[in-house]
């Protein structure tokens, strides 16, 4: 059985990538696999501030809750990507996440990696050019490799994901992990 650590980023209520996201929670738990969901509205990330203090120091110097987060992330087998579309790419909430990874990313390794997109466009395209952006991430760390992307496209209101054919996709995705 394996540890999955999911990270969502949207800072809406009901939003569609979190559903989407504890969708697939439910069919990791459901065959045996232990599931967390970091949601970075209650874990806020601020941006990185380049001071590279934390390749001395092993740790960043900001005082929130990144050290702790990073340390599951490291510790888990699967790790999950939530995220709404902003101007075709992932929101900044997630992006000032992938960039505080720089304290500890050589110890990020050997993982499954999934994403989980949602966007009011209808082409799957969309999502592809947030995947882009989060390859740029993966490309920095060893061995951890894209098994599955759910592509929630043609959701705009909250509570979209719900009715959506991504929504029973990240359920069998979350099973399959
Ligand atoms: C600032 C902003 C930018 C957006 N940019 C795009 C975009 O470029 N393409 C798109 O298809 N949808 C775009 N959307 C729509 C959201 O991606 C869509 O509503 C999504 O379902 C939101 O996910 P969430 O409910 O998880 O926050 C944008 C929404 C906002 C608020």
């Amino acid at each position: 059985m394996k540890k999955v650590t999911i990270i969502t980023s949207s800072l809406r209520d009901n939003s569609n990538s979190n559903a989407l996201a504890e969708r697939f929670a439910e069919g990791a738990r459901e065959k045996g696999n232990t599931v967390e969901i970091i949601s970075l509205k209650t874990n806020r990330i601020t941006a990185c501030m380049g001071c590279a203090s934390c390749q001395i120091h092993g740790e960043c110097v900001i005082k929130d809750k990144l050290n702790e987060i990073l340390d599951k992330v490291i510790d888990s087998d699967v790790l999950v990507f939530a995220s709404p579309t902003y101007y075709y790419s992932i929101s900044g909430t997630l992006k000032n996440f992938i960039d505080r990874t720089f304290a500890k990313f050589t110890k990020i390794k050997n993982k499954d990696f999934y994403y989980i997109g949602s966007c009011t466009d209808t082409n799957k395209e969309a999502i592809d050019r947030c995947v882009e952006t989060i390859k740029g991430f993966l490309d920095c760390v060893d061995n951890v490799t894209i098994k599955g992307i759910v592509y929630g496209t043609g959701l705009t209101d909250v509570g979209d994901a719900k009715y959506s054919e991504a929504y029973k996709e990240a359920y069998e995705m979350g099973k399959e992990v």
